[in-house]
């Protein structure tokens, strides 16, 4: 009895195994990839990664929107350019309720595909104070100084990424 149960349950598994994967879901493609830094709300983890609550503000200022596909969490991971695109934009819908521009056009596979091309950014973190000093002088966020990785800003003269 146990010996047949064994049987049917290691048929089962073979099964399973041979069965193509289905496309996982936005969801958890964020929850296997993402969610050990940004957390389930995405409020990110003081000290280690910042939260991606209203992380579409970045998408209004220039070069915002390269940047939040440049970041090595998003452009180094372990998804396929179609799978990071799924996921980006979910976590756009999900975590920026009603901060999305009108204009946004969802990113695309083509489009991640060209980010991972491109160099690495070689000072993430002033280039990131650089568009949350954007988005102050833009009246977009009142500081830019959020519950962020790397709290304090540094004044090092670095120009913002190019348009
Ligand atoms: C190992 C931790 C880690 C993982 C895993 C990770 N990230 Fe990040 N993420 C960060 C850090 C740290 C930053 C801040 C920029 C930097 O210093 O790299 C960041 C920045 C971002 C940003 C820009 C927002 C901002 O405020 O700077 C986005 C968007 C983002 N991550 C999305 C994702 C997505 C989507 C995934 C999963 C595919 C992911 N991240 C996986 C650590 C991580």
């Amino acid at each position: 009895m146990i010996a047949s149960l064994l049987g049917a349950v290691t048929m089962l598994l073979v099964f399973a195994a041979a069965t193509p994967a289905r496309a996982e879901s936005p969801q958890n493609l964020y929850t296997l990839n993402c969610w050990g830094c940004h957390r389930a709300n995405g409020e990110g983890v003081a000290g280690t990664a910042p939260p991606l609550i209203n992380a579409a503000d970045f998408l209004r200022v220039a070069g915002g929107r390269e940047y939040l596909i440049r970041v090595p969490g998003v452009s180094q991971s372990m998804l396929d350019d179609a799978d990071t695109a799924v996921v980006m934009n979910w976590v756009l819908e999900t975590f920026s309720k009603g901060r999305v521009p009108a204009d946004f056009r969802p990113f695309s596979a083509a489009e991640i595909h060209h980010a991972r091309t491109e160099p690495h950014l070689y000072d993430i973190t002033e280039i990131r104070t650089q568009l949350l000093r954007k988005m102050v002088a833009m009246k977009i966020r009142s500081s830019p100084a959020d519950a962020t990785v790397h709290p304090g800003l540094s004044s090092g003269g670095t120009p913002p990424i190019d348009e």
